[in-house]
């Protein structure tokens, strides 16, 4: 499995991918917006025969206030089912952390989280070192709350 930026081609394989995995669904337009604005933001985890199975999709945060530093964020991250706990999404967060830091000068990352999400927040807390930054009540569509988690990163 090979983890790579994702290019303007792969957009349809990452959508399909969040399709499968998620219920919080973008449209394509915003998809090609994180590639266009933040082309090392965003990675993808191919098989062998190239097809995607996992994608990072990140950006800078855009609305920030006055004393709040640049930072990144992550919109939206998932693997398919049958390639899980590989430790693929681990190198995509680590891959655009990365960049975030380095390219981007970003002082922590930011992402919202379902508080049921079990394997998420195992991978945000336990393994990345995440932390939680507070509860959003009612953030997804259905109702159920956010935490609202962070993670400084190293200048
Ligand atoms: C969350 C998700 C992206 C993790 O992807 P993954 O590639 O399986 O994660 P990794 O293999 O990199 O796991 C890294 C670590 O995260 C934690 N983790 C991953 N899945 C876990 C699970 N089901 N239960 C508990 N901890 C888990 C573990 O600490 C794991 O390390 P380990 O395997 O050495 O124990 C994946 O389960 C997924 O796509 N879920 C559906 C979409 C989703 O919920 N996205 C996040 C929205 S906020």
């Amino acid at each position: 499995m090979n983890v790579r930026p994702a290019r303007v081609d792969d957009l349809s394989g990452m959508q399909a991918c969040n399709l499968q995995n998620l219920p919080e669904n973008y449209t394509m337009k915003y998809y090609l917006y994180h590639i266009l604005t933040w082309p090392s933001l965003s990675y993808v985890a191919e098989d062998h025969k190239g097809r995607i199975v996992g994608y990072i999709l990140g950006k800078m945060e855009e609305e920030i206030g006055p004393d709040d530093p640049p930072h990144g964020h992550v919109t939206s991250i998932s693997v398919l089912r049958s390639y899980r706990r590989l430790g693929l999404a681990k190198k995509l967060m680590i891959q655009s952390q990365e960049a975030m830091a380095t390219i981007y000068r970003a002082s922590y990352v930011s992402l919202h989280v379902r508080k049921s999400n079990r394997a998420a927040l195992g991978l945000y807390r336990d393994t990345l070192g995440f932390t939680n930054n507070g509860i959003e009540k009612k953030y997804y569509a259905d109702g159920e709350d956010a935490y609202a988690m962070k993670l400084p990163l190293q200048p």
